[in-house]
């Protein structure tokens, strides 16, 4: 890592500390009687936070049953409704002219909906979803832009205890289409297209194509018209939502499901070419979004509006745009599009229109923001902000102290919450109000919460020490399989400890004993917050004609963290072409990728070339390409096959970075 401050020796360097104000510690809803609580009985503390966070149909006796281990079963003789809990209640409790979401669409037109309008839309959606054939325990595929309908469509499915699979609208029709199959959904929500960059951008189009494979059990297909753009029509399967939604009736009653009920999957990235399913089942996900999301980002559910910037198709927009902050009663913004549309300053007039305190979003977005300079985000009235988060990869303690004096005026905490789709929701944050904030550290566990640093023999490092992160103890919001693959839950997360969750993560402990995370040790990169896999990455290039073998590699970028930057060998027949056709090879190959899976998971660079760095036992040694990638000296090649292989590839680069 040479362009940013994220290498271990500078964070270690980093020593600045900021306490909570005066002012801020004495209204904070965190404590710091909230860790000797859960220190002094684990089980009781999440007990009491499920008692308080949630309502429950059946209230549980049981609070943990790891008999099962590694799938932990939580309050598992509780019964609950997600949807009751982030909806009705609140009406109930006669809040329901509060508002839930605050909808700004990219082109600037605007929706308000209040608790009341949600329980109105979601009862006539999931009445709909039944009166499709869906029942509790089917799966529905999600596939939408930001808007409303997203959330209303998780809530509607959550009410009739419906498993949903959200697939991001960033994702391909070959990535959507595996994810339906694997699911194996009855029904697709999507709609016409969504708007992205002042134009409106289809979604339509990528279910019809993951759909004529004819291989799926999708019997109905829902489209919510955004954008009005003409769209396929197929008989008998398509379906407009406004229509299927008009007659159906306002009234539906939720339906209580076991604590252990599935209550979605959501597909991420390994390191072997097949998206994991993870799924999470109800109350133990809830609890946790919930208290997390409360004591985190010191909801005050009455005063507060709280924006998460994140897609509803990753699991930040699962735990804290859907589930977390309306189970809490929030008041929040949902933004439809990008942060340069129209202009460069569109967060911050939002934060400005709406008077946001309280703002979760990715150091991408941050370094981007910084990029930009901080003369934007100074011609708007940012002190409405009191709360920032920061998720979704290592924030380099630049961006965090930037974060902090540009946007949020000097006086706001800053929380760098470690988590994954896996563990659900935050494991690792300080608490505003509590604790003295480091930049660049997530510091420490949230109450309730056991993790640790250990070394390759699985032993904890203690103070001081580096290796890897683990989870020690079960949480209530963990995942309880990669769904239809109960050997591979096994094999990559309770494998490499027996018996202990291993995160994926390097990891170090200050002598403080905070920690500092040190990014993926395994094949897979954080490309701008989001994870893709190496091999995935792999295939989806050999998968075209015209390349023999390809090496992918995270490459560190200023920006967006990782870059993925690919080598490929292409074969003998394809490569006349490419040597006429120059960098229209490149261009293609760049585009396949954004076709198999995603525009996101497109290299920054591709390299042609002749041979890869191999081991003698022909295993691709990604740190010799990774050296190349960002412009370092080429490391130890005394275990290649042949040794002059990186001479080659490293002139290559100089000659393409010179072009
Ligand atoms: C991976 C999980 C959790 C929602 C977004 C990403 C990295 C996440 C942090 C952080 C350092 C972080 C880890 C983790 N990561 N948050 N605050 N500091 N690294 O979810 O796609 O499941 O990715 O993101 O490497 O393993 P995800």
């Amino acid at each position: 890592m040479t362009d940013q401050d994220t290498t271990l020796e500078n964070l270690l360097t980093e020593t600045r500390s900021f306490q909570p104000s005066p002012e801020f510690a004495a209204s904070s809803n965190a404590s710091p009687e909230l860790y000797e609580q859960a220190e002094a009985d684990r089980l009781a503390f999440w007990a009491e936070q499920a008692r308080r966070f949630l309502s429950w149909d059946t209230p549980f006796e049981e609070v943990l049953d790891n008999s099962g281990a590694p799938t932990a079963r939580w309050f598992a003789d509780g019964k609950l409704n997600a949807t009751y809990n982030a909806v009705d209640r609140h009406v109930e409790a006669g809040n329901g002219d509060r508002v839930a979401l605050l909808f700004e669409g990219e082109p600037g037109d605007t929706r308000t909906i209040t608790y009341a309008d949600l329980k109105r839309e979601v009862s006539k959606a999931a009445n709909t979803l039944e009166s499709l054939g869906v029942r509790t325990g089917d799966r529905v595929a999600i596939y939408l832009p930001m808007i409303p309908e997203a959330v209303i469509a998780m809530l509607a499915c959550a009410r009739i205890g419906a498993p949903h699979s959200v697939v991001f609208g960033g994702f391909s029709a070959e990535a959507l289409h595996s994810r339906i199959l694997d699911a194996d959904a009855k029904v697709v929500i999507t709609a016409d297209g969504g708007y992205r960059r002042g134009k409106p951008s289809a979604l339509k189009p990528a279910v019809d194509e993951a759909l004529s494979h004819d291989d799926t059990d999708v019997s109905t297909v829902l489209v919510v018209r955004r954008t009005g753009q003409d769209v396929a029509w197929t008989d008998g399967r398509d379906q407009w939502w406004h229509e299927a939604l008009e007659g159906a009736s306002e009234e539906h009653t939720p339906v209580p499901v076991e604590a252990e009920h599935p209550l979605y999957i959501l597909y991420t990235s390994g390191t072997t070419g097949k998206p994991k399913g993870i799924l999470h089942t109800t109350g133990g996900y809830l609890v946790q979004s919930a208290y997390t999301h409360w004591y985190v980002f010191d909801l005050k559910p009455e005063t507060d509006v709280y924006w998460c910037t994140a897609d509803v198709g990753w699991v930040t927009g699962h735990s804290y745009v859907t589930y977390g902050p309306l189970i809490n009663g929030a008041t929040q913004v949902l933004y439809e599009g990008t942060p340069d549309s129209p202009h460069k300053g569109r967060w911050w007039d939002i934060v400005q229109k709406y008077g946001v305190t309280i703002l979760y979003t990715a150091p991408t977005a941050i370094r981007t923001m910084m990029k930009w300079g901080a003369d934007i985000p100074g011609e708007y009235d940012l002190t409405s902000l009191r709360v920032l988060g920061s998720v979704g990869e290592p924030i380099n303690p630049e961006a965090w102290i930037w974060y902090r004096r540009v946007i949020g005026g000097d006086r706001t905490p800053v929380v760098d919450t470690w988590w994954q789709t896996e563990t659900g929701a935050i494991m690792i944050s300080p608490l505003p109000g509590v604790t003295d904030a480091k930049p660049g550290s997530a510091q420490v566990a949230v109450p309730g919460v056991h993790v640790d640093v250990w070394n390759d023999a699985g032993q904890p490092v203690g103070p001081g020490g580096g290796g890897y992160l683990v989870i020690n103890e079960p949480w209530p919001a963990m995942l309880r399989t990669i769904w239809g693959d109960h050997e591979r839950f096994k094999d990559t997360y309770w494998a490499r400890f027996p018996g202990t969750y291993f995160a994926g993560d390097g990891a170090k402990f200050d002598e403080d004993g905070d920690v500092w995370l040190l990014g993926r040790v395994d094949d897979v990169m954080n490309v701008s917050g989001h994870r893709l896999s190496t091999t995935e990455i792999e295939s989806a290039l050999v998968s075209h004609d015209w390349v023999a073998e390809a090496a992918v590699v995270g490459a560190s970028d200023a920006t967006t963290g990782q870059a993925v930057v690919a080598f490929v060998i292409l074969r003998s027949d394809a490569l006349e072409a490419a040597e006429a056709e120059g960098e229209k090879v490149v261009g293609e190959l760049r585009n396949h990728v954004a076709h198999e899976i995603g525009p996101i998971a497109k290299p920054r660079s591709i390299l042609v070339v002749s041979e890869l760095p191999k081991t003698r036992s022909g295993k691709i040694m990604r740190r010799l390409l990774r050296d190349v990638a960002e412009n370092r000296p080429v490391g130890d090649v005394t275990t290649l096959a042949d040794s002059s292989v990186m001479d080659s590839i490293s002139a290559g680069m100089q000659a393409s970075a010179g072009d």
